[in-house]
């Protein structure tokens, strides 16, 4: 994409993301980038902005020959899909948060990313505001990669804070961080691991190239941890996190799993709190670095769409 260009966007999905990003591009004029159109499923509901900026015809976005970055925010990974596949063969670069239908379609998305030209970028949907996903792309070198743990969601870390911190119990954590915007709509997505899976397997991709299927990550969620567990854990001086790991072994192969996990309270990870994510890196040469910041919310997801939409400007594209 030209750099002088001005960035026209058809936005998907006017949720806790698309809010967000929508606020942040008000307060950024000098980016040059603003929303045309926002395709929205539910017409009915209060919205902080006006009227005329909503449709609920997604082809007035697709096939809109101003629009020339498509920004999909949505919640349903099939929709997701076709929106993505139809912006990329109609010409428009795709910005994307939607882990579940990225970590299913890892393929399909590069083969279409290779045969649109068109660029293809997620940054937002792993570890919201840390730059992760570029840096894993940029900065290492696969083969040198040795492990990577994480923690990926920030709904169940947010859980196990209020729980560990606050005495909170696991219901009342969890409305508490839906009332915050950190869950998914379906917060069963969260608890039992499957949004942390899905980002695992998008930032294993970014780290190792498509070796990493999701199907192959051994996964569960925090849903069977009591407020007992926190407190028997605490008072032999752990934390417990949902802990993304992976390693890379002698064979060449990654094993990656998401588990929960007791944690010293030197560990990095036990310094993560709250809906904060952390992603810890041991790689060859560089040794360990420990990446920190907020990994759910409004306006840092929101931060992590716009990083994208400023770096379509200089034509960054992911090359796996
Ligand atoms: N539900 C997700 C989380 C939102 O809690 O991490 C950010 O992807």
């Amino acid at each position: 994409m030209e750099s002088h260009k001005k960035l026209v966007i058809g936005l998907f999905g006017f949720g806790v993301v698309g809010e967000g990003l929508y606020k942040i591009l008000q307060q950024t004029p000098s980016l040059h980038a603003s929303i045309k159109k926002a395709c929205i499923k539910h017409p009915g509901k209060k919205r902080n902005a006006p009227e005329s900026l909503f449709t609920q015809n997604g082809d007035d976005l697709l096939n809109d020959p101003e629009i020339n970055v498509i920004v999909e925010v949505i919640d349903d990974a099939d929709a997701a899909f076709k929106i993505i596949s139809t912006a990329l063969k109609n010409g428009k670069a795709v910005v994307s948060a939607s882990k579940k239908m990225i970590a299913e379609h890892l393929r399909e998305i590069l083969d279409l990313q290779k045969e649109t030209g068109m660029p293809f970028l997620c940054e937002s949907a792993a570890c919201a505001s840390i730059p992760v996903i570029r840096n894993l792309e940029e900065y290492y070198d696969n083969d040198l990669l040795h492990s990577l743990k994480a923690i990926v969601n920030g709904s169940t870390n947010f859980i196990l804070t209020k729980m560990f911190e606050d005495k909170l119990n696991f219901t009342d954590a969890l409305i508490l961080a839906q009332q915050l915007g950190f869950a998914e709509s379906n917060p069963k997505l969260d608890v039992e691991g499957y949004d942390a899976v899905n980002k695992w397997t998008i930032l294993l991709n970014h780290a190792y190239g498509i070796v990493t299927d999701i199907s192959k990550i051994l996964f569960t969620g925090i849903q069977n941890i009591t407020l007992n567990d926190a407190e028997v854990a605490q008072s032999r001086h752990y934390d417990i996190k949902l802990v993304a790991n992976a390693k890379k072994l002698s064979t060449g192969k990654v094993a990656a799993f998401v588990l929960p996990h007791f944690v010293t309270l030197d560990d990095q990870l036990a310094f993560v709190k709250n809906e904060y994510n952390g992603v810890v890196i041991e790689s060859g040469f560089a040794d360990k670095q420990f990446f920190y910041g907020k990994g759910a919310g409004s306006l840092p997801t929101g931060s992590a769409v716009l990083s994208d939409i400023s770096a379509l400007r200089y034509g960054y594209k992911y090359e796996y």
